[in-house]
């Protein structure tokens, strides 16, 4: 089955073709953040405004990419949340009249769950295949989440953040070092070179058997740090204050990841969402679940920051369930966009 999958919930405007859930023909991405990276984070307005001029051209290329012609899709799988509201009606709308065009079938999924199934899109050699019933990890901008996975459709949340997501307190300590947007791809960057223990950043909620995250202390103690300084670190200081932030976040959640996983007895762990590109916590996860005995899943970085292949192979699981009545055709106008859509629901 020949899905074309469309994402827009935010800053990248996406459209993947991917064959049975598995075969990424071709996932492209216009990404915004030369956009936003001048006010430090995404402006809603902005960001659909953009959406509406990338949202042809990209779905073009993509098909372009997959030597595929639209009247050949056998279906059309868009984000239809969580998000910004104005950006997902862009790919919704844009969505349902190529369906309607095509009479095919048009399914709406959810991001994060997106995200979390992306580990069995374009399954490779070289990093442990994913299986079921695993603990997903969704790290992002927008979302911290551990996920009990026993299924497509088949998820129960553990624990997540009570505050900042993950993603969101590292661009927000990389806006106070002025440093460039996205944050957490500068720390990546710039921590690489620096030492993780130079500063001793806040771990919280540590206790056992708590699976929840709260990253807004981190955040303080880092503008506390900053405030008592008298300059903004640059050189070896920033290298190594953006390793230590790095290290408290990496260390949580492959805490938190290895020990729900043990607590809940799954055998395998899957690493997703955007701050899964991060390459201290890709090789801190892989060691610690090496260590427990635990299968570690960490999809290359293509699948991790906002992409349209993990919306397409999810959807080829939603539209491959169709009756085959519902396969037929287009019948999917009530396909909406929802701001807030919390994972298994
Ligand atoms: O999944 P994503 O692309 O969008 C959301 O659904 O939020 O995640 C974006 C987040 C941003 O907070 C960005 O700073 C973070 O992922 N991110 C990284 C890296 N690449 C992206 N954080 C740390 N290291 C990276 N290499
Ligand atoms: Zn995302």
């Amino acid at each position: 089955m020949v899905v074309l999958g469309i994402e827009s919930s935010c800053d990248e405007t996406s459209a993947a073709v991917v064959v049975d859930g598995r075969e990424v023909r071709s996932n492209v991405v216009a990404s915004q953040i030369p956009i936003h990276a001048r006010y430090g984070g995404v402006v809603p307005e902005l960001a659909s405004r953009a959406h509406v001029l990338d949202v042809i051209p990209v779905i073009e290329k993509a098909l372009a990419e997959a030597a595929i012609e639209l009247r050949q899709v056998d279906g059309i799988a868009v984000t239809s949340g969580p998000g910004l509201i104005g950006s997902l009606l862009v790919g919704i709308e844009v969505a349902k009249a190529l369906a309607f065009r095509i009479n095919k079938p048009l399914v709406g999924v959810n991001h994060v769950e997106a995200h979390l199934m992306a580990p069995f899109v374009a399954v490779d050699e070289g990093w442990d295949p994913p299986c079921f019933p695993a603990l997903g990890l969704a790290v992002s901008g927008g979302h911290t989440s551990l996920v009990r996975i026993d299924g497509y459709g088949q998820y129960q949340v553990v624990g997540q953040t009570r505050d900042d997501a993950a993603g969101e307190a590292l661009d927000k300590v990389g806006k106070a070092l002025g440093l460039g947007y996205p944050g957490g791809v500068f720390i990546d960057r710039l921590g690489a070179s620096g030492n993780p223990s130079a500063l001793d950043f806040p771990r919280a909620m540590r206790r056992k058997g708590n699976f929840e995250f709260s990253f807004s202390g981190l955040k303080t103690s880092v503008m506390t740090h900053l405030g008592k300084l008298d300059h903004l670190p640059q050189g070896e200081e920033l290298a190594d204050l953006c390793a230590s932030v790095q290290e408290a976040v990496v260390d949580v959640l492959v805490y938190k990841a290895v020990a729900a996983a043990k607590a809940e007895k799954l055998r395998c762990v899957l690493l997703t969402g955007g701050v899964s590109a991060n390459r201290r916590l890709r090789t801190k996860m892989m060691a610690a679940c090496r260590k427990a005995g635990i299968a570690a899943c960490v999809p290359p970085r293509s699948l991790c920051t906002d992409n349209a292949g993990m919306v397409a192979g999810l959807g080829f699981h939603a539209l491959s369930g169709l009756s085959p009545e519902e396969r037929t055709g287009f019948h999917s106008f009530d396909v909406g966009a929802r701001s807030s859509w919390p994972v298994g629901t």
